[in-house]
C-alpha cells in the first residue's frame, strides 16, 4: 500500500494555527515547533519504509545505461533529472548559428492533446514533429501532459500519477531532441523554455486557420494545406494556439480512409525511420528479457529504429488484452457505430471490421453488442479460440512458441488464461508454450511502471506475431511502427 503525499505544502502552510497563537508563551512556540517537525519527519521515514511499494526493484542493467537514478520515497514519480536532462541538450544553445539558436525558424504545437493515454498523445506527436519537418522549422517538443494544474501530481482512477512526463523518457529519436539523420539536414527538436528564448512573442496561429477551411480532408491534403500555411508565414516563430482543439484530432485517427493516404510520406520521414524508444524503456525491455524474449537482452535504441530494419523476435507471439475501463468503453463503442482505429485499417491487414448501420444509441441489437465484445473485448475462451487459429495459420513455416501478453488485466483473471492457452495447445496436439508472459510479470522501476504502456508496445512492434485490439490506439500506434518495419500484414491480426 502506497502512502502518497499530496503536492509539497510549504513549511508555513503545514504549522497549525495554534502554534502561532498568543495562547502559547514565547518560549514555549519554539520547542513545540521542533517537535511537530520532529513527528511529520517520524511519519516520512516511517511510510518511507512502512508504506512504500515494497517490490520496487532497481535492476543493475538499468545502471549500465548511466540513467538517472529512480526517485525514492512513496510518492508517483516525478522525473525531475529527466528534465534536467533534456534542458542540457546542446541543441539549447541561442548562440548556435543559423539554422539553430536565435536565427532558426520553430513551430510549437502548444495546443497538444492532455488528459489522455499514451496511445492518442504518441499518435498526435508523430504526424506534429512530422509537419515540423517538412515545413523546415524546427519541432517543439512537449511534456506529455496528464494535468496542465501547477502541482506534480494528479490522478487516474482514484490514484496518483506524475502530472506529467517528459518524452525523453518515453521517445527517442528526432521526435524527442536526438539528433536527425545527417541526409535530412534539418536541426534536432528543443523544449518550450529554449522556443520562448529565442522566440519571445510567437506569430499565433489558430489550427482552425488551415482545418476550419477543410472539413473531414484527408491527412495528406492538410499536410499540404499547412505545409502551404507555414511557408508564407514569415515570422521565423510559429506557435499552435494553446488551449485550441489538435491540429490532428481523433477523428482524423480513427478513420482509416483519411488517414491513411499520409503514409508514403510519413513512412519515409525520418521521424519514422530513426524513431525509437527511449533508454528507460529499452532498460526496461532489457532488464525483463527472460519474460518478454531473450533477444531483448541485448536490445539497444537501434533494435527498434525502422531504418536498422530489426528482425522481429522470433517465436513471439504478442497479444494486447485491454481489460478494466474497456468492459464499458466496447460497449459505447457499439453506440457510436465505431470502426478499427485509422492505422489498423492499412488494407493489407487480413481482418477487417465491416462497419454496422448506424443504430442510434437506443437501438443497438444485441448480437451487435456481441460482435463487438468479441474483437474488443474477448473473453478467455474467445482468446484462446483466436490465438490456436492464428498460431495453427502460420504453420509449418512460423513456429510460436512464446506468448507476452500486454495487458491492464487483474493477476488471477491472467493466471486462468495462461493455463487456459497451456490447457488448449495440449489438447489440440501443439506443443505447449515454452513461456507466457504478462506485463503483470514485469520488474520495473516506477518510473518505469508510468511509462510501462510505451514498453508494450515496443513488443508489439517487433513481435514476430500480434494479435491487438483494433478499436485501440494502442494497438494502431503498434500496427503502425509494424508496418514501418514491413513485416507481413498477415502476422498483424486483430481479435
Ligand atoms: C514540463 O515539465 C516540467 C517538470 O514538471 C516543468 O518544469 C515544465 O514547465 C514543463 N514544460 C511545460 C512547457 O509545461
Ligand atoms: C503470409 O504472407 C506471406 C507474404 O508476405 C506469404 O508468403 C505467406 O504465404 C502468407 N501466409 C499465410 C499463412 O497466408
Amino acid at each position: 500500500m502506497a502512502q502518497v503525499l499530496p503536492r509539497p505544502v510549504s513549511a508555513e502552510k503545514q504549522v497549525p494555527s495554534y502554534f502561532r497563537s498568543r495562547h502559547i508563551p514565547r518560549r514555549f512556540r519554539g520547542l513545540l515547533l521542533g517537535l511537530f517537525f520532529l513527528a511529520v519527519f517520524a511519519f516520512l521515514i516511517h511510510s518511507h519504509y512502512f508504506l512504500s511499494d515494497p517490490v520496487d526493484p532497481v535492476d543493475p542493467v538499468y545502471f549500465l545505461h548511466g540513467l538517472p537514478k529512480p526517485e525514492p520515497g512513496p510518492n508517483p514519480p516525478r522525473f525531475f533529472e529527466w528534465y534536467e536532462r533534456e534542458k542540457r541538450l546542446p541543441q539549447h544553445n541561442p548562440d548556435l548559428p543559423y539554422p539553430q539558436g536565435r536565427d532558426g525558424s520553430y513551430i510549437r504545437f502548444a495546443n497538444q492533446g492532455n488528459s489522455v493515454g499514451w496511445g492518442n498523445i504518441m499518435q498526435e506527436v508523430i504526424l506534429n514533429a512530422h509537419l515540423a519537418y517538412l515545413s523546415k522549422r524546427t519541432y517543439v517538443f512537449e511534456n506529455y501532459t496528464w494535468d496542465m494544474t501547477p502541482g506534480d501530481f494528479s490522478n487516474f482512477q482514484g490514484k496518483p500519477i506524475p502530472a506529467r512526463v517528459p518524452l525523453t523518457s518515453l521517445l527517442s529519436g528526432p521526435t524527442a531532441g536526438d539528433p536527425f539523420p545527417s541526409s535530412a539536414d534539418t536541426p534536432p527538436a528543443v523544449i518550450p523554455e529554449f522556443f520562448y528564448t529565442v522566440c519571445p512573442t510567437p506569430t499565433i496561429i489558430h489550427r482552425d486557420e488551415v482545418n476550419g477551411l477543410l472539413p473531414g480532408a484527408s491527412a495528406s491534403s492538410l499536410f499540404h494545406a499547412w505545409i502551404d500555411k507555414l511557408e508564407h508565414i514569415e515570422d521565423r516563430c510559429v506557435e499552435i494556439q494553446r488551449g485550441t482543439w489538435q491540429v490532428f484530432d481523433l477523428w482524423l485517427f480513427g478513420d482509416s480512409s483519411r488517414l491513411l493516404d499520409l503514409w508514403p510520406s510519413l513512412s519515409t520521414s525520418p521521424i519514422m525511420t530513426h524513431f525509437s524508444w527511449s533508454p528507460l524503456i529499452i532498460a526496461a525491455l532489457v532488464a525483463n528479457a527472460d519474460v518478454i524474449h531473450p533477444a531483448l537482452s541485448s536490445a539497444t535504441s537501434s533494435s527498434f529504429m525502422p531504418h536498422s530494419n530489426p528482425a522481429p523476435l522470433a517465436g513471439l507471439l504478442a497479444l494486447h488484452v485491454r481489460r478494466g475501463d474497456y468492459i464499458d468503453h466496447c460497449v459505447h463503442l457499439t453506440t457510436w457505430s465505431a470502426v478499427y482505429m485509422g492505422f489498423n485499417g492499412f488494407p493489407g491487414l487480413p481482418d477487417k471490421f465491416p462497419p454496422p448501420p448506424p443504430y442510434g444509441p437506443d437501438n443497438v441489437p444485441p448480437e451487435e453488442v456481441v460482435r463487438y465484445n468479441r474483437h474488443c473485448f474477448p473473453d478467455i475462451n474467445q482468446i484462446v479460440t483466436r490465438v490456436r487459429e492464428v498460431r495453427v495459420s502460420l504453420l509449418p513455416t512460423t513456429s510460436l512458441t512464446r506468448v507476452y501478453v500486454m495487458t491492464n488485466g487483474k493477476p488471477d483473471w491472467l493466471r486462468e488464461l495462461k493455463d487456459a492457452l497451456q490447457e488448449d495447445a495440449r489438447r489440440e496436439g501443439l506443443d505447449e508454450w515454452d513461456h507466457i508472459g504478462t506485463s503483470r510479470d514485469l520488474r520495473l522501476t516506477r518510473e518505469q511502471r508510468h511509462n510501462s504502456q510505451a514498453l508494450d508496445m515496443a513488443v508489439a512492434q517487433r513481435a514476430e506475431v500480434f494479435i491487438g485490439n483494433g478499436f485501440s490506439t494502442m494497438t494502431s500506434n503498434s500496427v503502425m511502427l509494424r508496418a514501418a518495419h514491413e513485416y507481413p500484414w498477415n502476422k498483424t491480426r486483430f481479435w
